[in-house]
């Protein structure tokens, strides 16, 4: 089975669904990965914190590290064209400054604004209270995902959202610094060769009040 590229939107959110076995001819090349994840991050994160990083494991070395600690997900490490682990820093408020710079310099925000808010934003994110900072993150890292499963299929790939794995492991054994790196989810991308299994909601009236 191969995804059609498309980018009827409809068809994009109807038709993805986990897809766990690709075509391991298939590679994905870092350009096209960097456009895909310049896609991903266009979505929507706390005071524009954009506190997701990304390890993007698509070497034969990268996925040896990772198959141990994936032991239920191993058919998606070995076929797919990269396992992208997705972290949150806990140090993402240090990219304010730049962030709310860059904002300026391309005009999209005067220099007051970015005065006032930049302090006020740490202020908020103050170092002291991790938890409020942590659900910040793992808010934000969760949006980013989803928007990258669906940028994904715009390019005629499928992904699997995989929670599957040593958390407590993963940013030690790429060398990343466990306490800094908060582990969100992997998401194995490449291209189907098969149709995956389809899925069950349940009915909107069963989950959701109207007042
Ligand atoms: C946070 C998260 C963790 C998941 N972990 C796994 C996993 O470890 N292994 C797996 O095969 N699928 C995993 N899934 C996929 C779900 O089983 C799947 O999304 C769900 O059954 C709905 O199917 P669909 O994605 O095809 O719509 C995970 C999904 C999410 C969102």
């Amino acid at each position: 089975m191969t995804t059609q590229t498309t980018t009827d939107f409809m068809e994009i959110v109807k038709g993805r669904r986990s897809i766990r076995n690709y075509d391991t001819n298939v590679k994905i090349s870092k350009e096209e990965m960097t456009h895909i994840l310049e896609e991903a991050t266009l979505a929507p994160s706390s005071v524009n914190m954009q506190p997701w990083r990304f390890l993007v494991i698509d070497s034969a070395e990268g996925k040896a590290t990772l198959a141990p600690l994936a032991k239920f997900n191993q058919v998606q490490v070995e076929t797919s064209s990269a396992v992208i682990a997705v972290f949150g820093d806990m140090n993402a408020v240090d990219s304010i400054d730049t962030i709310y710079d860059m904002a300026v310099e391309k005009g999209l925000m005067p220099q007051d604004v970015r005065d006032r808010q930049v302090p006020a934003i740490k202020g908020f994110y103050s170092p002291e209270d991790t938890d409020t900072l942590r659900d910040s993150i793992l808010i934000d890292s969760g949006l980013v995902s989803m928007q990258l499963m669906l940028v994904a299929r715009a390019h005629g790939y499928d992904t699997n959202p995989i929670g599957g794995y040593e958390k407590d492991q993963i940013a030690e054994a790429f060398g990343m610094d466990k306490d800094r790196y908060l582990p969100v989810m992997l998401l194995s991308i490449g291209k189907a060769v098969d149709a995956g299994y389809p899925s069950v909601r349940l009915p909107i009236n069963d989950i959701t009040d109207w007042k």
